[in-house]
């Protein structure tokens, strides 16, 4: 437990029926007269944009749409989607899309000067500054990015994928409308909400846990335990897509004032070498690592089931197996694959992958229990 603790959130939050037309009253208030739209090709054809440009419309202001962003980009080509707001005179950036478009925009809304290039922000995040407003509209329920510090960018020279994170990335509007989420194909829908199940109990059983953080991860972790399943298997579960829709939120807030610890570390070098979604490499790692750490969480692990899960374990012992059990539960049930072969991943070379998951520093320091190189290398010997 930290012994000195912040949260930062962003400056508002909408939610409820339609608060994407809550957009113009905001662009409004910021006095923006020129914004700019990223998204993702396949979005703007499923029209999710439409909302968010009426809004912009009835603010009166201009607008203009990039939506070659691809999904879980390089940092070159972020570089290439912030190249094009940095030629145009703007005032806000409205992202709609998942965790890549998300943390496209917030590198474009610290990038849009020629001071620093993305590049420059991986050796040096602090140098990040904030030029322009930035709006989130989150089509997944998911990475919680709308409410973090971080963008996560792929490095291919080093066949990672890298936070930087700064505050001045933080969103300064959010907003969390149903509709955007409601026809999420159920493989996206699934990974996305392991991605949040994961930020939740990570956040909570983390060596960063502080009272801030756990009153976000444990509202979350019981969101998602007692809703992803329905949300991603009934089209019609508004309810349920709803609470996912908070619950990712809350989870990034979690993050943002403790952190994620080994499932995310471990996940970064199978995103960034094999390309494995962000949520798919942390559902494979969910259950090794939980099981990895739990004699130094059980406590925690036994307070998360008191909370969501409700069920007739009676000792710290068997609740924390509960939890765990519930978790590689959903996994299955939601269709996930646990191990690389399933994905079509082969010739895996554990000892260049546990490497390269030990640099991930920044994460692996908020683990309970220490992972050393050959506990790495035993973790991936099991996903293979
Ligand atoms: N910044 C953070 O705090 C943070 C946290 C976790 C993950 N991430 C990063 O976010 C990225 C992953 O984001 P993601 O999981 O949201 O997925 P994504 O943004 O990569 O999108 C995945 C796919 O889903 C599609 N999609 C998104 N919304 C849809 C909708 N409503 N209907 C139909 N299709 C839809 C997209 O077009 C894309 O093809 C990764 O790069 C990951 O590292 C960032
Ligand atoms: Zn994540």
């Amino acid at each position: 437990m930290l012994s000195k603790y912040s949260l930062r959130l962003p400056k508002v939050v909408y939610g409820g029926e339609s608060p994407t037309d809550e957009l113009a009253v905001a662009l409004r208030r910021e006095g923006a007269r020129s914004v700019v739209v990223f998204t993702d090709a396949a979005l703007h054809r499923l029209g999710l944009v439409s909302p968010v440009l009426e809004a912009i419309e009835s603010a009166g202001a201009t607008c203009q749409i990039v939506d070659d962003i691809p999904a879980e980009p390089t940092y070159s080509q972020v570089q290439s989607v912030v190249d094009q707001v940095r030629g145009v005179s703007t005032d806000a950036i409205v992202a709609v899309g998942g965790g890549s478009v998300m943390d496209a925009a917030k590198l474009a809304g610290v990038c849009a000067t020629d001071a620093y290039t993305v590049h420059d922000l991986l050796a040096d995040p602090s140098r990040a500054a904030k030029q322009l407003t930035t709006f989130m509209v989150p089509t997944t329920a998911g990475t919680g990015a709308e409410a973090t510090p971080n963008a996560i960018v792929a490095v291919p020279e080093d066949e990672l994928k890298v936070g930087i994170v700064n505050d001045a990335m933080i969103a300064d509007y959010v907003v969390l409308d149903a509709r955007m989420i409601k026809n999420l194909p159920r493989p996206i829908a699934a990974s996305t909400g392991i991605d949040a199940l994961c930020h939740a109990i990570e956040c909570y059983t983390s060596a960063k846990a502080n009272p801030f953080s756990d009153v976000f991860a444990l509202e979350a972790f019981d969101l998602i335990v007692n809703n992803i399943e329905a949300a991603c298997d009934d089209p019609e579960a508004m309810d349920a897509k709803r609470a996912m829709q908070v619950a990712s939120f809350y989870a990034g807030i979690a993050i943002t004032a403790s952190g994620t610890t080994a499932v995310h570390a471990l996940s970064y070098p199978l995103g960034g070498k094999y390309h494995v979604a962000h949520g798919v490499s942390n559902a494979i790692l969910l259950s090794p690592v939980m099981h990895f750490n739990e004699p130094a969480i059980r406590e925690r692990l036994a307070a998360a089931y008191d909370r969501a899960i409700h069920g007739d374990a009676a000792t710290v012992e068997e609740k924390s197996a509960a939890v765990i059990e519930r978790m590689d539960r959903i996994v299955s049930h939601l269709d996930i694959p646990k191990k690389l072969d399933e994905l079509g991943v082969a010739g895996v070379d554990v000892d260049q992958l546990a490497a390269a998951g030990m640099t991930v520093q920044r994460l692996l320091v908020n683990n309970r229990r220490e992972v050393t190189l050959e506990d790495a290398r035993a973790i991936y010997a099991q996903v293979l």
